[in-house]
């Protein structure tokens, strides 16, 4: 069985660059609190009417495509991850497909937040390894900026996330060795609300939603879509920060050796680990219990903020396009988000 290998890789982030200094016009935050607790110092918004999910997609697609030295009809299938779509349905697959003129292949939208892309590409090397597909585009593209609550209320969720897109094409690998190794999946919904965007949704926080104390029963009973919702600004993302971080730490390290011991490596082995940028104290702290040196890990929070699922392939993207990645290096991709889940893949370059 052929392992897979990403034959191109491609990103766009928007050019409006927002820095932290920007974000005080909204919000009682500031440059030293932002870049102290996360490392972050500015991040991409996108344009309000020009760019979407899918149009930044589309464009990391072109370029992934190319790479690969391949034509967008020649592709055969589409797996797309984004927790901001352009629809609430359908997902984004279907607007790629249209765009970029491809054949009528399956489009499939996974929903998995920060791990998103991971889980993405999982989906996509089963189709490989099986032999049933030969050329997949997997995506991982957002637009946190047209959902953030910018007041004060949500300064602890809207200074993270930034907006941008990256892709890679998935092909049977030719040389031995080579591609994806192995990839590796979890969740665990016991705390499903500490990270969620609760509406529109069937819940009627039927779940217990975290942030419905002001609501009575029968403003919940009657709350697909309301007023309240809007008054309350309950369209928002929630995040319990602290309990994040404190199972992320977790997480990460763990995900990471199980793709290191199923392969009978150890961290000394990797070249690059390129986590999910979710905070750079969050990657500080895994490079530090994995013992990992400085070269060894890449970090771009700092210019792009969150990017839930398109901040693996963005970071990929960088950090081959700069060299940092070479044939044969051991390259590994380790998420952990919202659901909760976690993720890891294991790559021969
Ligand atoms: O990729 C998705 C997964 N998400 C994550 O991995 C996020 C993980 N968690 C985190 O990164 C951190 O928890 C945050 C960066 C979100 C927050 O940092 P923290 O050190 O956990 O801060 P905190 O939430 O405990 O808040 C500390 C203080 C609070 O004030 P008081 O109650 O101590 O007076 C907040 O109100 O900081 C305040 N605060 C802010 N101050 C200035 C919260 N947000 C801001 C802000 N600017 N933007």
């Amino acid at each position: 069985m052929p392992l897979s290998k990403i034959a191109g890789i491609g990103k766009y982030v928007p050019a409006n660059v927002v820095t932290n200094n920007d974000l005080i016009k909204y919000m009682d935050t500031n440059d030293e609190w932002i870049q102290e607790r996360t490392g972050i110092q500015e991040r991409r918004y996108a344009h309000r009417t020009e760019e979407t999910t899918t149009t930044m997609a589309v464009e990391a697609a072109k370029i992934a495509i190319e790479r690969a030295g391949t034509t967008a009809e020649e592709i055969d299938f589409i797996v797309f991850a984004t927790l901001s779509p352009d629809y609430y349905f359908p997902g984004c697959g279907v607007l790629v497909q249209r765009a970029l003129k491809m054949k009528e292949i399956g489009a499939l939208d996974v929903r998995n937040q920060c791990s998103g892309f991971v889980y993405a590409l999982s989906v996509a090397d089963q189709f490989i390894k099986t032999g049933m597909y030969k050329n997949i585009l997997v995506i991982g593209s957002e637009k946190h900026s047209f959902g953030l609550d910018f007041t004060t209320r949500g300064r602890n969720v809207s200074v993270i996330f930034g907006d941008g897109a990256g892709a890679v094409v998935l092909q049977p690998a030719d040389k031995e060795g080579q591609g994806i190794l192995s990839t590796h999946l979890h969740s665990d919904g016991e705390s499903a609300e500490m990270l969620a965007m609760y509406n529109p949704g069937s819940h009627a926080n039927h779940w217990g939603a975290k942030n419905y104390a002001d609501f009575d029963d029968a403003e919940i009973s009657d709350m697909f879509m309301s007023h309240q919702m809007i008054d309350k600004a309950q369209l928002y993302p929630f995040m319990d920060g602290p309990a994040v971080f404190k199972k992320a730490v977790v997480k990460f390290p763990e995900v990471i050796m199980e793709a290191l011991s199923k392969s009978g490596y150890s961290s000394t082995d990797i070249n690059m680990l390129i986590p999910h940028q979710a905070n750079l104290r969050i990657s500080q702290f895994v490079q530090q219990k994995l013992r990992l040196t400085d070269d060894k890990v890449y970090n771009n929070i700092q210019k792009y903020g969150n990017t839930t699922a398109a901040s693996i392939p963005i970071a990929l993207c960088e950090a081959w396009e700069e060299g940092k990645i070479r044939e044969g290096d051991l390259v590994c991709l380790a998420a952990f988000g919202s659901g909760f889940t976690w993720a890891s893949a294991l790559l021969k370059w």
